[in-house]
């Protein structure tokens, strides 16, 4: 549905060149949900405004069903819009139009008349809750209320194709977590393609299909929400993923010094993060059965699920002689459970000082 093809985007600004997009390649499928996770400055908001031409890339090619948007004259491009519907994070409504005529505008500014309109807006001030605030203005809405204007402005013109640009950052976690619920009753009802863009991981957890991370102006990494969450290869997209997890250390550790040097400390800390059907299975228990002399000690669990896949993450300490700590690794990387080594820490934290 959209193809990006060697995107750059070099700004020429009064302070000087702006590599903003340094070729960029991403293929996003008819109806997929797909989210741009990246530090502020990294391109997200380039990269998206790249699709609708709201930016010209300085080189590359993108597609948007089928259609080469670089090669579009204005008038054509205006056109191709309607296809393309997008929601930012201050919701940019226009403060002195009510609801409704937010909503009505892009059927207006593309001419059509007024029953027509009245037909159009209905269904969507329904479909986003509204009904009951056609004619009031912006600024006596909610964050999210000002957020589903937006959406249902967006859908106006029945677009294959909606992009949000930070949609939810500037809203609380239950209000963001409407408008994400909103946005995927939308992607499934109204077969549409969804580009999000956002810097909050919890974000892409909770809707996204895949995603890519861009770092200063390159993928660095992307694969299946699934995928890049339980197994994530880039820094920075470890980064992403340990804001979600900060909390999963004991408090009684938090902050401690940790090392990998085992002179540290007597409790070497893993990360234990179990998948699918496996997510319950035994393998604790096991090893330490299996492990003379080992102690285990669970200090963190969870068992979540990303698009309907268990996926238990577990902070266990060990202790007990070199032999039976190597034997518990060795144990583990034999079975279907990825392990990472957090390090060392001091068994009794009340006695670091
Ligand atoms: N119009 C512009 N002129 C010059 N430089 C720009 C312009 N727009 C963006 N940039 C620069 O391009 C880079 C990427 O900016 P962009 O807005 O795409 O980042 P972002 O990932 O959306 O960041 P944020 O999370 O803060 O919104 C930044 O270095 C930014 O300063
Ligand atoms: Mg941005």
């Amino acid at each position: 549905m959209i193809k990006l093809i060697g995107i750059e985007k070099i700004y020429d600004s009064a302070a000087g060149k702006v590599h903003a997009l340094k070729g960029i390649d991403l293929h996003i499928a008819r109806g997929e949900i797909y989210g741009i996770i990246g530090l502020s400055g990294a391109g997200k908001s380039t990269l998206v405004r790249c699709i609708n031409m709201l930016e010209r890339p300085t080189a590359g090619k993108v597609f948007v069903d089928g259609q080469d948007m670089t090669a579009l004259t204005e008038s054509e491009l205006r056109q191709a819009r309607k296809s393309i519907g997008m929601i930012f994070q201050h919701f940019n409504l226009l403060s002195s139009a009510t609801v409704y005529e937010n909503i009505a505008f892009p059927l207006k500014l593309s001419g059509t008349d007024d029953t027509t309109i009245r037909k159009k807006v209905s269904p969507l001030l329904e479909l986003v809750g509204l009904s009951d605030k056609a004619n009031q203005y912006p600024a006596q809405l909610s964050g999210g209320q000002k957020q589903r204007v937006g959406i249902a402005r967006a859908l106006a013109n029945r677009p294959k194709v909606l992009l949000c640009d930070e949609a939810t950052s500037a809203l609380d976690p239950q209000t963001t977590k409407s408008i994400l619920d909103l946005i995927r009753v939308i992607n499934e009802t109204m077969s549409l393609t969804v580009v999000v863009i956002t810097h909050e991981m919890q974000v892409i957890k909770e809707l996204c299909d895949k995603v890519a991370v861009i770092s200063d102006g390159v993928i660095a990494e992307r694969g299946s929400v699934l995928e890049v969450f339980t197994n994530p290869r880039h820094d920075i997209t470890k980064e992403f993923i340990s804001v979600l997890l900060s909390n999963e250390l004991p408090a009684a550790f938090r902050g401690n010094e940790i090392s990998q040097d085992r002179t540290h400390g007597s409790l070497l800390l893993l990360r234990l993060i179990f998948l699918g059907e496996r997510a319950d299975d035994p393998v604790l228990a096991e090893m330490i059965r299996t492990c003379k002399g080992l102690e285990c000690t669970m200090l963190f669990g969870n068992l979540d699920e990303i698009h309907g896949v268990p996926f238990g993450r577990f902070i266990i300490g060990l202790s007990g002689e070199d032999e039976a700590i190597n034997g518990a690794l060795n144990f583990l990387s034999g079975r279907d459970v990825r392990v990472e080594v957090i390090g060392y820490v001091r068994r009794n934290p009340a006695a670091v000082d």
